[in-house]
């Protein structure tokens, strides 16, 4: 079997692993240089690159509720970075910080959130909020305060 075929019959989850794996000695070797490195350290670097690939998973905490601004073009156009100042000015957010101290809301900014013909748009929990804007956001985190309080 040419080593061609044999890539194309390769499961994806095999691929994938695969390239996190090398991803990870790649990694390894430009920070260490041809320093030893163990299979260990290989796996554990190859573990840190697949949860950070995927948006779902991170390697910090998220709060309680989770806010998704659109930065899309659409809704760049319509303002949603006001929105999205707004929310943070609103929850005191360090700069930097995503998400409160009290891990009660995280503040995120996406690409597209496939509903740009309700721009600008944000997602608080998997609810959709169209045409917001700062003062309907920051009412909406109010009422989510009120309660948690
Ligand atoms: S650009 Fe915001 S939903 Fe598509």
């Amino acid at each position: 079997m040419s080593p061609n075929l044999q890539e194309e019959k390769l499961d994806p989850r095999v691929k994938r692993t695969r390239n996190l794996i090398q991803q990870g000695f790649m990694d390894l070797l430009a920070e260490k240089g041809f320093q030893t490195i163990s299979v260990q350290d290989i796996t554990e670097r190859a573990e840190i690159n697949r949860a950070t690939f995927y948006a779902h998973f991170t390697l910090v905490p998220k709060g309680k509720h989770v806010v998704r601004v659109c930065d899309g073009t659409a809704c760049h156009v319509k303002g949603s970075m006001h929105t999205y100042d707004a929310l943070r000015e609103r929850l005191n957010l360090a700069a930097n910080a995503q998400t409160t101290p009290d891990l009660l809301f995280t503040i995120e900014t996406v690409s597209c959130l496939g509903a740009c013909g309700l721009a600008p748009v944000m997602v608080i929990d998997h609810k959709v909020h169209g045409q917001v804007t700062p003062a309907k956001a920051v009412a909406a985190i109010d009422a989510i305060l009120a309660e948690e309080a």
